[in-house]
This record gives C-alpha cells, sequence and structure tokens, in this order.
C-alpha cells in the first residue's frame, strides 16, 4: 500500500468514525428520552408524598406490611421465566431497605454514606415479561427460616448478595436479638428469636485453592485443585438452603493454574488449564459432592450464574464514559443484551452441569439482567484494602472504580428476591 492510499484510507476511516459518533449521540438522546420505563404493567402510581412506603396499593391493606402473610401473594407459575423481563423505575416499592437503617452493612457498599450523589440505582424493579415477582416479606421470610440455617458459599459477589439478605431479613428482628459472628472462612448472622441463620461461607473456587483465607486472599497467582472439595464441605451440610457461586476470581488470566499433587503436601507446580475446561471440572466435583452429600428432602440448592462486570463504557455506546463511574442509569434498551464481556462459556458449563445432576438445582439466571445495570456498581464509593478510597483516589476513577461490587442497597437484593420466591413458594 503506497503512502498516499494510506493517508486517504486514515481520513476515511475518521470521517467515518465521527459519523458513528455521532449516531451513537443521537442516539442516546433519543433513548433517554424515550426509553425511561415508569411501568406500564401490574403498576403502582406514583406515591402520594405520605403512603406507607412498602404497602402495596392493589388492594387497601390495614395490616403493616411487616405482619402481611404472604397467602394472599400470588407466585408466579412455574412455567414463567422469572429472569425474563425488564428493570422498571419505581421508587414506591425499592429500595427494599435503606441503607442507613441496617447497621449490618459494610463500608464496601454503602455508596450514599461513602459520597455518591445520585441515588436512582435503588429505585428500580426487575419486572417479569410474562408473570410477577411477589412482594419481598421480610416477616414470612423469617419465619420460614425458623430453626433453619442459610449459606452463602463462594466469593466476594456471594458476600454481597449475603449483606443484601441480612439487612432483607434483619429489620424485623428486634435489637439485641440479631448479632453477627465470625469464625474462620464462615460469617454467620443469627437470628435469636428463630434459631435460624444467614452465613456466608468464604471458597471463591468452591473448591481448595491458595485463596481460600478469609483474610488474606488478595492472590494474583491463583492455583485450585480442581478436585478437592471435601475440607470446605464439611462445613456446608445440615445447611437448610445454600447458595453457590463462583466466576470473578476466574478472570483475571486466561487460563487457570492447576496444582499437582495437594497444598498440605507443600506442592507449588501447576499446569495451566484452559478456562471453561478447568470451571467444568470444579462444577463437576461440585456436583459429586451435592449429590452424595445433600437430603434433598431436607435442603434446597441454588447456584448463582455470573455476576457481570462494566469496565469499557464503549460496551453500553458512552464513548464519555469512565469505566462504570460516570452511570446513573440501567442500559434500557433490552432487545439485545449488551456484551460487557461475560464469559459465556462458564455459563454453559454451569447449565449443562446443573441440568444433570440428579439433584434439582436452581440455576439462578442472575447474569443478563445484572449486565444491564451499569449503573449499580461501587465504582469509587467503595474501600481498597481496608480503607474508604481518599478524595485523590475517588477523583481518579479509571484507577479506582470498583465495577465488580455493587452498592446496597441495590441489584444484590433483586437477587435475593429470586430466593424469596424459591424459597417461600417451596419450589
Ligand atoms: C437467562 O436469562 C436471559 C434473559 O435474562 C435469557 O435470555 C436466557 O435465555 C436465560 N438462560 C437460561 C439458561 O435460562
Ligand atoms: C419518585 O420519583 C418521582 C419521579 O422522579 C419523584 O417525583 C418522586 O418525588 C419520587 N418519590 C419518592 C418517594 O422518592
Ligand atoms: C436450632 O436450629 C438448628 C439448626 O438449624 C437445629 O439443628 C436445632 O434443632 C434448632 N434448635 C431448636 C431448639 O429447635
Ligand atoms: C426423602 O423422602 C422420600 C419420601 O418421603 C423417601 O422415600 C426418601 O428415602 C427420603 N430420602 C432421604 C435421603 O432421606
Ligand atoms: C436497541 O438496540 C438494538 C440493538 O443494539 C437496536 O437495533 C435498536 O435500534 C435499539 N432501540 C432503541 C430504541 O434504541
Ligand atoms: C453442554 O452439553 C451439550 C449437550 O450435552 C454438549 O453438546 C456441550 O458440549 C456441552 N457444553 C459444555 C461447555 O460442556
Amino acid at each position: 500500500m503506497n503512502h498516499r492510499h494510506n493517508k486517504r484510507l486514515s481520513l476515511s476511516v475518521l470521517c467515518f468514525s465521527l459519523f458513528l459518533i455521532g449516531i451513537l449521540i443521537y442516539n442516546q438522546g433519543v433513548k433517554s428520552l424515550t426509553e425511561f420505563p415508569f411501568s406500564t404493567r401490574n403498576e403502582s402510581p406514583l406515591p402520594e408524598p405520605n403512603v406507607n412506603p412498602g404497602i402495596d396499593d392493589e388492594q387497601p391493606r390495614t395490616e403493616s406490611p411487616v405482619d402481611a402473610a404472604a397467602e394472599d401473594d400470588e407466585f408466579p407459575p412455574e412455567s414463567c421465566d422469572v429472569f425474563d423481563g425488564n428493570w422498571v423505575f419505581d421508587n414506591y416499592t425499592h429500595p427494599l431497605y435503606k441503607e442507613d437503617e441496617c447497621e449490618f452493612l459494610t463500608e464496601q457498599v454503602t455508596c450514599m454514606k461513602n459520597g455518591r450523589q445520585d441515588s436512582m440505582y435503588q429505585n428500580w424493579r426487575w419486572q417479569p415479561k410474562d408473570c410477577d415477582l411477589p412482594k419481598f416479606r421480610a416477616k414470612v421470610l423469617v419465619e420460614k427460616l425458623k430453626n433453619k440455617r442459610l449459606m452463602f458459599v463462594g466469593d466476594s459477589l456471594n458476600r454481597n448478595q449475603w449483606e443484601s439478605m441480612v439487612c432483607l431479613v434483619q429489620s424485623v428482628v428486634s435489637s439485641g436479638r440479631k448479632r453477627l459472628d465470625k469464625i474462620g472462612s464462615l460469617s454467620i448472622f443469627r437470628i435469636e428469636e428463630y434459631n435460624a441463620t444467614v452465613e456466608f461461607y468464604w471458597a471463591p473456587f468452591i473448591v481448595e485453592s491458595n485463596s481460600d483465607d478469609p483474610e488474606m486472599h488478595s492472590i494474583l497467582n491463583r492455583i485450585i485443585m480442581p478436585e478437592s472439595i471435601d475440607r470446605h464441605g464439611q462445613n456446608w451440610k445440615n445447611v437448610d438452603y445454600l447458595v453457590f457461586n463462583t466466576y470473578i476470581w476466574w478472570m483475571n488470566t486466561i487460563n487457570m493454574k492447576v496444582l499437582r499433587g495437594s497444598f498440605d503436601e507443600g506442592a507449588t507446580e501447576y499446569e495451566e488449564v484452559e478456562r471453561p475446561i478447568a470451571y467444568a471440572r470444579v462444577l463437576k466435583t461440585w456436583a459429586e459432592w451435592v449429590d452424595t452429600n445433600v437430603n434433598p428432602n431436607r435442603t434446597m440448592i441454588f447456584f448463582n450464574s455470573m455476576s457481570p462486570i462494566h469496565i469499557k463504557s464503549l460496551d453500553w455506546n458512552n464513548p464519555d464514559g469512565i469505566k462504570c463511574a460516570k452511570e446513573t442509569r440501567p442500559i434500557l434498551n433490552t432487545s439485545t443484551p449488551p456484551n460487557v464481556g461475560t464469559d459465556r462459556r462458564l455459563f454453559t458449563v454451569a447449565t449443562n452441569v446443573t441440568k444433570s445432576m440428579k439433584l434439582h438445582v436452581h440455576f439462578l439466571n442472575i447474569t443478563t439482567l445484572s449486565e444491564y445495570r451499569k449503573d449499580a456498581h461501587t465504582s469509587v464509593y467503595t474501600i481498597r484494602q481496608g480503607k474508604l478510597l481518599t478524595a485523590e483516589q475517588k477523583a481518579d476513577p479509571i484507577v479506582y472504580a470498583d465495577c465488580i461490587h455493587w452498592c446496597l442497597p441495590g441489584l444484590p437484593d433483586t437477587w435475593n428476591e429470586f430466593l424469596y420466591l424459591h424459597i417461600i413458594s417451596g419450589s
């Protein structure tokens, strides 16, 4: 190619790019005008100033929401895919609790307290296409958990969801009758008057790895033992509701390092295995553990699909974005799910494995619906190495924005609405 041709080519590339950017900007403008989805179906009108939030308006209720029974609530038929739907702005029913009313939230997730100015991210309700989610009633859930244990097992995203669940249930427990204990890898929220627990067990790969220390786990050179699960599994026995996940720790290298031998014997050599293959080995180990150790008459099993990240604002056509840091609204065009770089191969593995198990596993398909929520991450309103970001760090989102974890109240509350549905309806 000669020089002049090259020049002409770059000029036309430039023009075409400008043209594209123009279209994008135009589209964004049109989108924000046309697409703001106030609820259109099953909707609550926007609240009168003094209406008690939390009370449904479809039928008048005299009892307080706390005492209300779930019998009045309609549960979606099994045939309804509750994960297929869209986000609806609904500041009447959401958030389900207030940030400053949950003493158990950690600084990692209290975005408003940490300086976030916009709060709309708390007001979105997931609306399935063909049915409605039941209203989340903390009292009903706590009654159901009486003498029972609910445990989240996995990485910091499952811990995010566990924190959300603690906040969702704690409001109906009198103070002094609830507390948080940490014992090694296990964090236990105890609801004493109900003899119930909501627990989180740190195991970012589910199986054994060199990242299992509950405190010191920021390990870059991650190595797993895909066939070793019993040491962790001991802690999951006799639990009534088990919620598993594993994803984000797989994402910092293309291949996964698999240990040759055992950490106990001081082994350090490893082989590199393609990510989906290693993931399949881990989930196969997990599936066998569940099928052999879980009594389906007692225990319900859940598997969360991947929680997505939002680090490239061009993924949602925002050339002015900085990772997720400037996003205040979800992606509202649900005609084609955005491509935010989620490794869908792992999704396929997880659906395959859960489908082929002896035990029925509830697969919580949260990936796509969470991919729309570019607005819901903690961004710079969070901690790093145990400390709140400084003003200078906050001013540097390219380096410091966390576009992995989620503010609370926020998106993980919706994940818990799916759990609620299954736990209360028993299916
Ligand atoms: C998961 O949900 C999305 C919509 O949110 C849907 O497009 C997809 O087919 C679902 N996948 C499975 C395995 O159910
Ligand atoms: C809900 O949002 C609407 C529209 O933005 C606003 O007018 C109203 O004051 C909000 N209500 C509450 C309770 O925040
Ligand atoms: C309390 O809950 C535990 C764990 O679910 C259960 O094993 C125990 O029997 C319960 N205690 C009482 C007094 O019911
Ligand atoms: C579960 O319950 C069924 C029906 O009551 C019973 O046949 C089965 O043996 C039970 N399974 C276990 C593992 O206890
Ligand atoms: C929604 O996204 C699709 C695919 O990206 C696009 O074809 C469509 O025009 C968009 N709709 C609106 C209203 O922007
Ligand atoms: C999933 O299962 C299908 C059908 O059994 C198989 O063809 C496919 O290779 C599996 N995919 C993965 C990633 O395991």
